[in-house]
């Protein structure tokens, strides 16, 4: 088990299928995560379930609370250990955990045990243009947009382009030192270093958008860039008002 402050990453068990079955069928869900939406049998969620234990280049866990309540999903996928490489995958069904910094505190915790345990070098990622919340998260982590795949995926009568993501682990540890190092740092200085690397991250997410803007077959990603910025700027502002 993966532990961090309010999560534990436990490996899926048979009685996690039904909460699997709920958010599998869930259209929203498949749809942001960028899955094919169609509805899934308990067969197909067995069949998924006995596919895991004999596939070596996934790692999949629930996120579960300490209380034992189970969130969501997130996984390793295509690893591969000659070089270092996964794919990270997150879902949190329960969308009443939504917006309290789950999202970010399972990925922070998947890419330390990848980093830290898996020696993993890099850990990258695929978003939606449509999904700004996604986008979010992935930039919070500290993930770098590395490019993007023009209208490569199909939704609900339109073409959405694929954001791609990426973080090195000299970056991670850059900015998720291990527990003991930074001990000595009081609590307001962290905040307020917290306030300005996110005002700082939200101004280069908004810049970097503008940036897509310009070019029409990037517009769309550039516009949902700037949007997840600009939202986020807007907390940052009222954070560092407090
Ligand atoms: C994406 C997902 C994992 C995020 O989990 P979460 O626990 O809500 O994530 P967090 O709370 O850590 O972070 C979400 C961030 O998005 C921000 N956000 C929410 N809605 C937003 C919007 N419309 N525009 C911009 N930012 C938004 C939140 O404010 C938060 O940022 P902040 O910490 O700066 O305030 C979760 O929403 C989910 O499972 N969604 C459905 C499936 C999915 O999209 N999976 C990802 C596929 S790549």
């Amino acid at each position: 088990m993966i532990q961090s402050d309010n999560l534990h990453l436990w490996p899926i068990e048979r009685q996690d299928l039904n909460n699997n079955y709920v958010w599998a069928n869930d259209m929203e869900l498949t749809r942001l995560a960028g899955a094919t939406p169609l509805p899934r049998s308990s067969q197909d969620v067995e069949q998924w379930y006995r596919n895991l234990s004999v596939n070596p280049e996934q790692h999949i866990f629930a996120i579960k609370t300490k209380n034992g309540e189970y969130l969501g999903n997130i996984e390793f996928r295509g690893l591969d250990l000659r070089c270092g490489c996964a794919e990270i995958g997150i879902i949190i069904g329960e969308r009443k955990a939504w917006g309290q910094g789950l999202g970010a505190e399972a990925i922070r915790s998947m890419c330390n045990f990848g980093f830290g345990e898996l020696r993993l070098h890099r850990i990258y990622a695929t978003t939606l243009s449509n999904n700004p919340r996604a986008i979010r998260l992935f930039e919070k982590c500290g993930f770098k947009l590395e490019g993007i795949k023009r209208q490569a995926y199909y939704q609900d009568g339109q073409y959405l382009d694929i954001l791609m993501w990426g973080l090195l682990e000299n970056e991670f540890w850059a900015n998720n030192p291990p527990e003991h190092s930074d001990k000595s740092m009081e609590h307001s200085d962290k905040s307020m270093e917290h306030s300005d690397k996110s005002m700082e991250q939200a101004q280069g997410m908004i810049a970097q958008g503008k940036d897509l803007l310009s070019n029409p077959y990037t517009a769309a990603a550039g516009a949902a860039m700037v949007e997840a910025g600009e939202a986020q700027l807007a907390r940052a502002h009222s954070d560092s008002a407090k």
